[in-house]
């Protein structure tokens, strides 16, 4: 049973809420409003936020232009539920602006998801967690690996619980925002032409290359992104499994694809890791070695779910699995998990 069936409603019912983008110029942003549409949220106004160099231009929504607003000006007094994918700074700046002004912020940054007050959600994992943002009003959305990653882990989490992670991740360009997927494209065409291609985006050339650095390097070696999916893992999950991660970015437009290792504390077989995975919300098993099915990342692009396939006993070691979890990082991993947290938000009993 999903336990928000028994949570009080945060917000009072209307027909229609006011709901903000902000962002909305962005490639998560731009997503979050196709899946408002698409999902039929209940909008009575909706309000596209960006920064200055794109406020003023028109948006389109339901079939009717918006004028993007800028946010350094923006009052959101009566704005019911604000939609933020506008980088770490620009929600550390202004969701508590908007949250004292009583709307609920939902936040794709990494501002703030590791803060011990903030409620860090994914709603098929852990949608009770939202009760903490009854007062503060800011909801946290996790980093995109991290979201596909635990809707995999968690009901096989559920029934013999986790001991150690072992992820590599290939990560699509979308997940570094609009330029980045410019840049690939860019660099794609200048190779192919023989022309020098330029780094503007990525700390080397992405066009035909693998990179095993996603965010910034830490002291201990690991990069940030990697210890985004460590720390958020653990909260989401509310275990203390040992995880250790390493992040990688593929030319590939959309959809990030994940290696894991999973070590139980007791018995799990791949079938029924794979039973399990087939009865769960948001999951979808494609896992026919026989007919070389297997998940891919230009097949889970547009789609709503978490995809698993090549699940497999991990021959070396006892009460071990493997898995190949994909996901269109932009959607579930970003857009989709925000609107699902804010369709919580305005749940009746
Ligand atoms: P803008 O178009 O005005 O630059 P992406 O992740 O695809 O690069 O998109 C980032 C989104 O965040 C864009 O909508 C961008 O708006 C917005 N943004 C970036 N910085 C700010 C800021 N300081 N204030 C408001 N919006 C911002």
């Amino acid at each position: 049973m999903n336990s928000t069936e028994t949570m009080q409603p945060f917000l009072d019912k209307k027909d229609g809420y006011v709901v903000a983008v902000v962002g909305a110029t962005g490639a998560v942003g731009e997503t979050m409003l196709e899946i408002l549409a698409e999902r039929k949220f209940p909008i009575s106004d909706i309000i596209p936020v960006a920064s200055s160099r794109s406020a003023g231009s028109e948006i389109t929504f339901n079939g009717k232009d918006y004028t993007v607003q800028d946010l350094a000006i923006f009052d959101p007094t009566g704005v019911d539920i604000a939609l933020f994918s506008a980088g770490g700074g620009t929600s550390k700046a202004y969701a508590p602006k908007f949250a004292e002004a009583g709307c609920y912020v939902v936040d794709n940054s990494s501002a703030w998801r590791m803060d011990e007050d903030i409620a860090l959600v994914v709603p098929e994992v852990n949608p009770h967690a939202l009760e903490m943002a009854r007062e503060n009003h800011i909801i946290a959305n996790p980093n995109c690996s991290t979201i596909q990653m635990v809707v995999a882990l968690k009901p096989l989490h559920d029934t013999v619980p986790i001991e150690r992670v072992v992820v590599s991740t290939y990560q699509a360009v979308s997940g570094a925002g609009g330029k980045a997927m410019e840049e690939l494209a860019k660099q794609t065409a200048a190779l192919l032409n023989g022309e020098e291609p330029e780094i503007d985006v990525f700390p080397a050339r992405i066009a035909f290359n693998v990179i095993p650095h996603i965010d910034v390097f830490m002291d201990d070696g690991y990069t940030k992104e990697e210890r985004k999916m460590m720390d958020e893992t653990c909260k989401i999950l509310e275990s203390d499994i040992a995880v250790t991660a390493t992040t990688v970015r593929v030319p590939v437009f959309y959809s990030h694809s994940e290696s894991v290792n999973i070590t139980f504390s007791g018995q799990m077989s791949a079938n029924q890791a794979r039973d399990l995975l087939a009865d769960a919300e948001g999951i979808c098993v494609v896992d026919d070695p026989s007919g070389e099915d297997y998940p891919l990342a230009s097949e889970a692009s547009g789609s709503d779910s978490v995809w698993v396939g090549r699940i497999r006993d991990d021959k070396s070691y006892p009460n071990s699995l493997h898995l190949w979890v994909v996901a269109d990082n932009v959607r579930k991993g970003a857009a989709l998990n925000a609107v699902q947290i804010a369709e919580i938000l305005i749940r009746q009993p």
